[in-house]
């Protein structure tokens, strides 16, 4: 198409969007603007479907209505850009576009201004081609803003957008400040690697940005703001997943005179307010509660999938003293012995049980090794993957019994040392269910919301020796367990909570230590001493001297939250500019390299890789 095409835009402002026409409509003349999504030729009558954010609409050229926009329509391509003036008028609704909102009219074309062209296209965008696209990631990211043409992107761009504004209508409603805290900031105790930012000003100095705004909103509750809730860029060097991004948002919120009981009521009730506002779901108040502890000794996991069954059993009491010699000597060295119920597995092959014991067990779980009772269909007689000779089928009957496993069933074991065979097994679970289709990702659910509560304050970490906060430092012993600080860190539950949907960790948070002597008692069995807590958190510890209010909250992945509304198996999907699993940016290409004298400016000399070797 030649340059001289172009034409100046005549026909003003566009009066419906390309979604908007109804059978009301028709005989109207209208004015649509958008892209060129498919284009059919039936030999001089061409149909165009033309698309908008909105929606799409059949525009219909045709030569005996106006012969010189017929034959322009010829040349259209694939997401050129159209204005065109038209007048509205039926069509019959063939069954295929029966969904479609404007199935009941199209536009017969009077004048067509071409507003731009495209060059041919690196993959499909059309609404009805794209549907399953088979692109490659790396190509889509690259061309993504071609990418969130595509009906499904732009849903789920769509889908955030609301969510974010329920989320404030909700808080707005419940007295909480929206407040925006710095993104230059200083080293947030996340757990993660810090996003550095070199100071130009001060020479050898640092910013980092924010893993969370976690000290800020601590400090907002000293200073009276009561409630708080910000949605909020969060950024940690961490080793991606599908679930994980370096730069992700939070819904973070604070609340001074906190309990968990009022904290988990309002956490519901914003949760409840997505749900209504964008599924249109009431959801079922109050979820459930489970502690951590019940959540590892039942599903080996601080985040349970409670879509399905498949509940873990302690097979200990079953199996003492059955003279199986790896049996005993766990039970003996305080192990567990732990099995779970496949419903209708009582048939499965050998050959598959071997695979799942070597391909899974032992390789990816790292487990010893599967042993399974099979209890087949027909009826026939217990298969025990250990002989009877080695294990007597009296304590096999037993532990069946103890499961409720009935004829037609299989149990699955382990043994092993505690809670790392709980959690093997809970791994385990979440692959059986998957192989036996007992969980599917929808964006109609089932929902399964969580509360997991008492988490341990502290974890060990064998290979640096020394304790780590599970949560981080600020989180709040139980006062039950507040002597235990000193004499038995490793025991002390902490006033801290995750929200668990459908398997995945929606959100978490805590009660926080607002009492310096507290604080200074947790960075103690942190193996911080005074000097370095002063150091990175003086300016919170100072805040605590003047009248610091007891106070807690929470913070909610909301990519999370989209990806699960959506039904999308990637965060990728529901951000608008993600990163890559290799933490870049394919559009943009950052990281960058960076001209010398910015470098000189920021006072930064690199470290050339012969350089690191040495
Ligand atoms: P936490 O570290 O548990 O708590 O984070 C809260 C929630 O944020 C989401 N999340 C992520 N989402 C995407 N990519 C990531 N890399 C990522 N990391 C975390 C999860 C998680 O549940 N300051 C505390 C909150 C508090 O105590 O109030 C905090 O950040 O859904």
């Amino acid at each position: 198409m030649s340059v001289s095409q172009f034409k100046v835009d005549s026909h003003g402002r566009r009066t419906h969007t390309c979604g908007a026409l109804r059978a009301e409509h028709v005989g109207q003349t209208v004015v649509l603007k958008g892209w060129v999504d498919s284009r059919r030729d039936l030999g001089g009558l061409i149909f165009v479907d033309l698309r908008d954010r909105y929606g799409i609409t059949q525009i219909v050229f045709n030569p005996e209505h106006n012969a010189e926009t017929a034959k322009m329509a010829e040349s259209l391509r694939f997401e050129f850009v159209l204005s065109v003036k038209g007048t509205v008028r039926e069509r019959e609704v063939a069954a295929k576009h029966a969904g479609m909102p404007t199935a009941a009219i199209e536009v017969m074309a009077d004048d067509l201004i071409l507003l731009n062209t495209s060059e041919p296209l690196p993959f499909m965008v059309s609404a009805a081609e794209s549907r399953e696209t088979t692109a490659s990631e790396d190509l889509r990211l690259k061309y993504r803003y071609l990418d969130l043409r595509r009906q499904e992107l732009k849903n789920n761009v769509l889908l955030r957008h609301r969510v974010y504004q329920a989320v404030r209508r909700f808080y707005d409603g419940e007295d909480f400040v929206e407040v925006e805290t710095p993104v230059l900031m200083k080293s947030t105790p996340e757990g993660a690697r810090d996003y550095l930012v070199p100071s130009r000003v001060h020479a050898g100095k640092f910013f980092a940005l924010p893993q969370s705004p976690q000290t800020y909103k601590q400090i907002l509750m000293v200073a009276g703001m009561d409630r708080y809730f910000q949605i909020v860029k969060c950024f940690r060097d961490e080793d991606l997943r599908a679930d994980r991004q370096p730069e992700f948002t939070q819904i973070d919120v604070e609340m001074t005179f906190a309990t968990e009981d009022l904290v988990f009521e309002t956490a519901e009730g914003m949760l409840a307010q997505i749900w209504k506002d964008v599924k249109g779901v009431d959801l079922e108040l109050p979820f459930p509660r489970m502690t951590y502890d019940a959540a590892i000794r039942t599903y080996g996991s601080d985040k349970p999938d409670l879509r399905f069954g498949m509940e873990l059993h302690d097979l200990n009491p079953a199996f003492k003293g059955c003279g199986f010699r790896v049996f005993d000597s766990v039970i003996d060295e305080g192990g567990a012995v732990v099995g779970f119920v496949v419903k209708g597995g009582g048939d499965t092959g050998r050959g598959k049980l071997d695979k799942l014991d070597k391909d899974i067990v032992r390789k990816k779980l790292g487990g010893g090794g599967l042993i399974h009772f099979r209890l087949p269909s027909d009826g026939s007689e217990l298969q025990s993957s250990v002989k009877a000779e080695v294990l007597p089928t009296e304590f096999v009957q037993k532990a069946i019994e103890q499961t409720g496993a009935e004829q037609g069933d299989m149990v699955l074991v382990m043994a092993g040392a505690a809670p790392k065979v709980f959690m093997q097994m809970g791994d385990l679970r979440l692959h059986m269910a998957r192989e036996e289709g007992l969980v599917e990702e929808s964006a109609d659910g089932p929902w399964k919301f969580l509360w997991v509560t008492d988490f341990p304050l502290l974890e060990y970490d064998e290979d640096e020796g020394r304790f780590f906060a599970m949560h981080h430092p600020f989180t709040s012993p139980q006062a039950e367990d507040m002597d235990k600080l000193g004499t038995d860190p490793g025991a002390v539950r902490a006033q801290a909570y995750d929200v668990v949907l459908n398997g995945s960790e929606i959100g978490g948070g805590s009660i926080r230590i607002h009492n310096s002597e507290v604080q200074r008692q947790m960075f103690d069995a942190l193996g911080i001493d005074e000097e370095e807590a002063q150091m990175r958190f003086g300016f919170l510890l100072d805040a605590f001297r003047y009248g610091a209010p007891p106070h807690g909250g929470i913070a909610f992945g909301l990519d999370r939250i989209v990806m699960l509304l959506t039904g999308a198996s990637s965060l990728r999907d529901v951000i608008v500019f993600p990163k890559t699993q290799s933490a870049q940016e394919p559009m943009v290409q950052s990281p960058d390299v960076v001209d010398a004298h910015q470098l000189r400016d920021l006072h930064i000399q690199l470290i050339t890789k012969e350089d690191d070797a040495d």
